[in-house]
């Protein structure tokens, strides 16, 4: 890649900016001053270094998120706050996009990849990939609820294929539990508990296909993914990892 348009892609300047700042003799590549804009570097292998610091150029990230209540699961918006605003922007500048949503109030794992093929296959409903939640509800929980969504729940516009319900807590008032599905339709869980009579007062999304929510990330903070769960990632997706 042109030494400018990484460093345009990293999000350090418009085109005419990272031109002005590599003729000026600010950037280094693999140690050695470079001041043609149009070097071909290796943007995989080659160390960068702008105005004497060291920059991190992987342009191929992905990201788990503990996604807090109150923000949106968007790249951008005009009026409210985004999950891109918990990370620095160059997770914006170089591509790093949400894998599916979570709506505003609801909290947990949220993945990220600059990856858009392996995006768009984990999102295939063809993929079955299985995503956790931990639901609480506004009544009790039993055997013909776990029953209903077992079979499969008519929403009105679709059907959602038989998940897997689990009951931790039930009192009169409010039940707790897991649920899996495979599926990934708007307000799915929400819509799944209207069905059988129950609101969901609170959601939290704790695996996403072979990804666990780290225990040790707090609320609103974020990691990069280990090697590991990359490759299992591209495993469940069918696919050679980008890198
Ligand atoms: N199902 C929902 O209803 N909401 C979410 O945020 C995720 C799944």
């Amino acid at each position: 890649m042109r030494l400018d348009r990484w460093l345009v892609t990293l999000g350090i300047g418009s085109r005419k900016d990272v031109q002005r700042l590599v003729r000026s003799g600010a950037v280094a590549v693999n140690g050695q001053m470079e001041k043609d804009p149009g070097k071909l570097t290796d943007e995989k292998t080659a160390r960068l270094n702008v105005s004497g610091s060291e920059v991190d150029g992987r342009l191929m990230r992905h990201v788990m998120l503990h996604k807090p209540a109150g923000l949106l699961t968007a790249a951008r918006d005009k009026k409210q706050p985004t999950i891109m605003d918990l990370l620095p922007e160059v997770y914006q500048s170089i591509g790093c996009m949400p894998v599916g949503r979570l709506d505003k109030d609801t909290t947990g794992l949220l993945l990220l990849t600059c990856d858009g093929e392996l995006n768009h296959r984990l999102l295939s409903p063809q993929r079955h990939v299985d995503k956790v939640y931990i639901a609480r509800v506004d009544g009790p929980l039993d055997a013909s609820h776990v029953d209903a969504f077992a079979r499969g729940l008519d929403l009105g516009d679709f059907t959602a294929d038989g998940a897997l319900l689990e009951i931790l807590t039930s009192s009169p008032g409010e039940a707790t539990a897991k649920v899996t599905v495979h599926e990934g339709k708007f307000h799915q869980i929400k819509r799944m508990f209207e069905a059988v009579g129950r609101t969901v007062t609170q959601l939290h999304r704790e695996r996403f296909g072979p990804l666990v929510l780290d225990e040790a990330l707090p609320v609103g903070q974020w990691r990069e993914l280990t090697e590991d769960e990359i490759a299992a990632l591209y495993r469940d997706a069918c696919m050679e990892e980008a890198k």
